[in-house]
């Protein structure tokens, strides 16, 4: 599998992610790296439209295996568009949201079957593995409602709280299962964003 300096991040609905990436993408650029950030399901053209219909709230009766191959569809389009050509430049790609996405909310939160997730998402990633994975677990309650706050929920943000239960286990099952790779950051709703920043370059200190 090759690795390059591919670094993602996942975190419950409302974590800040985007927000601690941005500031992350900040911090790298002013000492000067070569930073490249972008984001699941998005990216390119394709998988900007692709990410339209998969939170289109009005799309509620989806299924799972389709929206399994619409999320792998956008990943396999950025992979090859976006993400190899920085890598092989060099650049320390940022990516919100990876393969551990599907792996945890269609597989640990939908239902499908995880072997399956995992063969699909070897083709789309090209074996490409996140040299590290920042999870950002914020309490689930407080942090459906921050994203509800910020304006009409999406179609995943739109899924019962047991569902996103289920979620949160799963990536924490990932971080049992590859400790090295995929970190844990724990956040209250009180941090102050500058604290998990900080939280952020020590869980990264060693790959930066
Ligand atoms: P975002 O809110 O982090 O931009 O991600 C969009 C939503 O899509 C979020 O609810 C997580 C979900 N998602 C999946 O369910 N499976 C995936 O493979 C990815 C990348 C995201």
């Amino acid at each position: 599998m090759k690795r390059g300096r591919l670094i993602t991040f996942e975190g419950n609905e409302g974590s800040g992610k985007t927000t601690q990436i941005r500031l992350l993408h900040r911090y790298l650029k002013q000492k000067g790296r070569s930073v490249f950030w972008t984001r699941e399901p998005g990216g390119t053209r394709i998988g900007d439209a692709l990410r339209r219909v998969l939170l289109d709230p009005s799309h509620g009766r989806m299924s799972a295996v389709a929206e399994t191959l619409l999320y792998m569809a956008a990943r396999a389009q950025l992979v090859e568009e976006a993400i190899i050509p920085r890598l092989k430049k060099g650049q320390i790609v940022l990516c919100d949201r990876w393969l551990d996405a599907t792996v945890a909310y269609q597989g640990y939160g939908g239902g499908v079957d995880l072997g399956w997730i995992r063969s699909l998402g070897k083709a789309a990633t090209r074996g490409i593995c996140p040299l590290r994975t920042v999870y950002l677990d914020l309490p689930l309650g407080a942090g459906l409602a921050r994203a509800r706050r910020r304006g009409a929920s999406d179609r995943m943000e739109r899924k019962a709280r047991a569902f996103h239960a289920r979620v949160r286990n799963g990536y924490l099952k990932i971080a049992r299962k590859e400790p090295l790779r995929f970190r844990v950051v724990r956040v209250s709703p009180q941090d102050p964003i500058a604290s998990v920043h900080q939280k952020i370059l020590k869980s990264l200190r060693d790959v930066l």
